[in-house]
């Protein structure tokens, strides 16, 4: 009622009221609950850091054992959801086939998606987190043309994921330590990030009370965007693009500042960072580390720090305060641990999901939720006859 506002990509708008995480975008802060992102990422574990999300408050050591537990006792997927990956193209894109098994969830749990109802939303809440995963890892062996593995729960989330992409039934697999850290890590860094476009988009939906499933299918879809989610990806195309094409990166900066043919400088920019992304200052730490194992390091890093060299020292980039978000430098970790760049957004939707959660259980529990419903400037007819054929 009253005056409406424009605010194209609600630039100015609040549509709700959250205490799960804060963002300085000036200074270059983030925190979930409180919680530093470089404390957790350090110290934390993405299991404990997904309670905290969910549920407000850091996992006693008994919370944090029982919500492991649960949570490795939901791995397994219903046969009949396991033969969904076989209608898609072989080529399939991860992406749209995770979101399409997620939606498919709210058919095999037809009978506890009340919104409404606690013991309902909470084994949806563990549905997800343990099964998430799973079909991630089927997507990816589907595009493989190897077969499924049956989850291992003697595994936690992120181990059993490992395997479930890696492993293969003819032989034991062997997990890395340090793959498993670092994985761990950067699903820390993921697990939320306020009202970004697919959190947004998992209120608006849920706020209809669409049941969980749905709501996050959405969201999948919305992450898969390059200018979202799908910027890992673009990241590591765009890097291969320079390195094939010989270009100096100098070259491919002046192609962006030109805007010719709309390229961006992928991995760079955000709606609310006007600083470091702090996520980025880890992924850097992370890709260093990392890749300074694998034999002679790796051109595309090296691309990648002369691009981000150029950029923060150029007028173009300081003037509209454009900086490295964190997917400048993730998906030069996924491709160090073996993931192809098909599968970069899909470890983005693993990490966010606790968020996603959290972001709908707070929606739901919010007495004040009203359906969202922008309104808008019309710009059409005001009013025609109808003449006739
Ligand atoms: N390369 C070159 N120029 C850019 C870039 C970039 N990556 N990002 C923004 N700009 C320019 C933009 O052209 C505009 O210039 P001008 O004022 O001359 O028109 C100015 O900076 C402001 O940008 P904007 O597009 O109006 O800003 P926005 O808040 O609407 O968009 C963004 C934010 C993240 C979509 C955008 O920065 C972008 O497209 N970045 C590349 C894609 C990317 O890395 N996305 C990941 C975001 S972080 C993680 C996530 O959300 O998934």
């Amino acid at each position: 009622t009253g005056v409406v506002t424009y605010d194209p990509g609600f630039m100015n708008t609040a549509n709700t009221k959250s205490a799960i995480t804060y963002i300085d975008g000036a200074e270059g802060i983030l925190r979930y609950r409180g919680y530093p992102i470089e404390q957790l990422a350090e110290h934390s574990s993405f299991l404990e850091v997904a309670y905290l999300l969910i549920y407000g408050e850091l996992p006693t050591d008994g919370q944090l054992n029982d919500w492991d537990q649960n949570i490795r006792s939901h791995t397994m997927l219903h046969e009949d959801l396991k033969s969904f990956f076989s209608g898609f193209p072989r080529d399939a894109h991860p992406m749209p086939v995770l979101s399409s098994a997620v939606s498919a969830l709210s058919t095999f749990y037809a009978d506890s998606l009340d919104p409404f109802d606690e013991e309902q939303v909470h084994i949806s809440t563990i549905r997800l987190m343990s099964k998430l995963p799973v079909i991630a890892a089927y997507a990816f062996k589907k595009s493989l043309g190897q077969p499924m593995l049956y989850p291992d729960n003697s595994l936690n989330l992120t181990e059993n994921f490992l395997r479930l992409c890696f492993g293969v039934p003819a032989e034991a697999y062997e997990l890395d330590d340090d793959v498993v850290k670092a994985l761990d890590r950067l699903l820390i860094l993921h697990a939320d990030h306020e009202q970004n476009c697919s959190t947004s988009t998992v209120r608006l939906v849920g706020s209809s009370h669409a049941n969980m499933f749905a709501s996050i299918s959405a969201g999948i879809n919305a992450l898969y965007g390059p200018l979202h989610g799908g910027a890992n990806e673009a990241v590591l195309n765009m890097l291969r693009q320079i390195q094939t094409e010989g270009l100096e990166p100098e070259t491919f900066m002046d192609k962006v500042k030109n805007k010719e043919d709309g390229v961006k400088l992928m991995g760079f920019g955000h709606r609310v960072y006007k600083n470091y992304d702090p996520r980025a200052r880890i992924a850097k730490a992370a890709a260093d580390e990392i890749l300074g194992k694998v034999k002679g390091g790796d051109e595309l890093l090296d691309i990648a720090i002369r691009l981000e060299e150029r950029a923060l020292a150029d007028e173009y980039f300081i003037e509209r305060k454009l900086y490295p978000n964190v997917d400048f430098y993730t998906g030069l970790i996924y491709k160090a641990m073996g993931f192809p760049e098909k599968m970069f957004t899909v470890l983005f939707a693993l990490g966010r999901l606790p968020g996603w959660i959290a972001q709908w259980r707070e929606m739901i529990e919010d007495k004040s939720t009203k359906i969202g419903r922008p309104r808008q400037v019309y710009t059409g007819e005001v009013q025609r006859d109808y003449p006739g054929i």
